[in-house]
């Protein structure tokens, strides 16, 4: 399980005296959901009498159990969602007649190497494993081994695995693997596609929109216009919205890292303890587990009353009928993203001298620590929004409108450096390649006048993030 290992850049701690609440909060929700944890809780000097709504807490504060509770889900709980995936687009059918781990890893689909038995993985190695075959895929859903997909495999008279039922789980956009050195040719070959579990990490080959469009339900002339928006978004993005409003103009996925401390999540801002008791991340990760992954569980926020194509309220529950399998995990999940850590940037990635000029930049000339404030380097740490006109760079300027808040949320900085090293695209489109071009896009739209020197300077101070 990856940990705060302490090192990380100490949160600035909001009114510090309501510590021991936040955790209250946390272990109340915890107790509530019935998750079976031991009894070490209410470790009893507090008495505060009801818990406030759910603030983010500063990961060092979360309960180990809660936060290894929470990593189960992540990684393995679909929430019900097999009726959506199985029932629903029949991906189950689609995986078992035709997606060996090649083409599996064409979509950006990652396998654990912890998951797989040593004899496994050196056969794998070795060649002795077929991986243009799907029932090689199947093989690896039976050992649980394909990152954020969950299947049930049987195996007939004749030897052959069936695919009967499949859902996916937070860490199919939000985990990816390490780029492990893997012995031999074929090791060489699945560098990145086979590692270790990266969680939070957010995955940026995955295809989610080509992956829906392969499903039977899909098929036909009469959902040829949602096949080609589909694929059209393009690895490493989504569009949480387009199942409701039609509208195709999807973010990258991003990191679920670093979010400890900032009560406001997503682009928008529209997740918070206002509209979701378990708090910002909760919000998000109820939203996006009912309406997006289709697991069985309720989600209602009146601000989008009339919005996204008139859809207000989704309930997989069937009026009660079906057991909640997202309420109750929530606190437990949420718990688990807060105590993820954003990476530092790996040594040597940057010039500290340089970092230490542009740092002076970045606070004056440049001015982005108006908005990029505090060790979070954001001002949604303390609930900030701002106005949609004018104040994002990106290309993209519409995205905004669809959201509850139509307001931006200034993103977080810890972490760009290593992600930077990854050579990931930046903004919430996409539309930065690398530091350089954010840089250079606010000195034009933000008419900054800074001259080369400066931006360089900025751009090593961002890397040192
Ligand atoms: C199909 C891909 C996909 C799946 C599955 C998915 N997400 Fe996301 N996630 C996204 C995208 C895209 C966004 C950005 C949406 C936005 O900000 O408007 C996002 C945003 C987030 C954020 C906000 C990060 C921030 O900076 O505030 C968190 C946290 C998160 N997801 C966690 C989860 C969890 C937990 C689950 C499982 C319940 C999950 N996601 C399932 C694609 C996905
Ligand atoms: C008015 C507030 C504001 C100012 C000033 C500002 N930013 Fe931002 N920043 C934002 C917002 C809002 C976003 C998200 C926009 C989006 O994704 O479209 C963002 C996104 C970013 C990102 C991308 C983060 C990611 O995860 O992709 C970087 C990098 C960044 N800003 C750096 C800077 C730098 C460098 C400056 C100064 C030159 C600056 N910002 C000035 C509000 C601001």
């Amino acid at each position: 399980m990856r940990k705060n290992d302490g090192t990380s850049r100490p949160a600035t701690v909001r009114r510090g005296a309501k510590r021991p609440v936040f955790t209250a909060a946390l272990l109340a929700s915890a107790a509530a959901a019935t998750l079976g944890l031991s009894g070490c809780f209410g470790g009893g000097d507090d008495n505060t009498p009801a818990p406030a709504p759910a603030d983010p807490p500063q990961a060092q504060f979360l309960h180990p159990e809660l936060v290894g509770q929470g990593q189960d889900v992540f990684r393995n709980d679909t929430f019900g969602d097999e009726a959506k995936w199985t029932d629903q687009l029949k991906m189950n059918e689609v995986i078992e007649a035709a997606v060996d781990p090649l083409t599996a890893a064409g979509v950006g689909v990652k396998v654990d190497l912890d998951a797989l038995p040593a004899a496994v993985a050196g056969a794998i190695l070795a060649g002795d494993v077929p991986l243009d075959d799907p029932q090689s895929t199947l093989a690896l859903l039976e050992l649980n081994a394909v990152v954020g997909i969950r299947g049930e495999v049987s195996t007939d008279a004749a030897g052959k695995k069936h695919l009967d039922r499949m859902g996916i789980t937070c860490a199919l956009c939000h985990s990816t693997v390490s780029r492990e050195d893997l012995p031999g040719d074929i090791g060489k070959a699945l560098k990145g596609v086979v590692g270790h579990r990266l969680d939070g990490h957010p995955n940026r080959d995955l295809n989610p929109g080509a992956i829906i469009a392969l499903s039977p339900a899909l098929a036909g002339d009469a959902n040829k216009a949602a096949r080609d928006q589909l694929n059209s978004w393009g690895p490493g993005k989504y569009d949480p919205r387009w199942n409701f409003d039609g509208i195709s103009n999807p973010t990258v996925i991003p990191p679920a890292y670093g979010l400890a401390a900032l009560t406001k999540a997503i682009f928008t801002g529209d997740a918070d303890a206002v509209h979701e008791p378990a708090g910002p991340v909760a919000y998000w990760n109820r939203y996006v587990s009912v309406t997006q992954m289709g697991g069985i569980g309720k989600f209602s926020d009146s601000r989008l009353q009339g919005k996204l194509g008139g859809y207000h309220d989704v309930d997989n529950t069937n009026g009660g009928k079906l057991a909640d399998r997202v309420t109750g995990v929530l606190p437990a999940l949420q718990a688990y993203q807060y105590s993820l850590p954003a990476p530092k940037a790996p040594a040597g990635s940057f010039d500290a001298a340089a970092a230490a000029r542009g740092q002076v930049v970045f606070s004056g000339a440049a001015n982005c620590a108006s908005c990029h404030a505090g060790d979070a380097f954001t001002d949604a740490a303390q609930g900030k929004l701002h106005p949609a006109e004018g104040t994002s760079v990106a290309n993209d300027q519409d995205y905004v409108k669809r959201s509850a808040t139509q307001q931006w949320r200034t993103s977080p900085l810890a972490g760009i450096g290593f992600r930077a090293s990854l050579g990931e695209k930046f903004f919430h489109d996409g539309s930065a390649d690398n530091l350089a071009e954010v840089v250079d896009m606010y000195n034009a739209r933000k008419s900054l006048g800074l001259s080369a020197t400066q931006k360089s300077d900025l751009v090593e101070y961002l890397k040192s993030l």
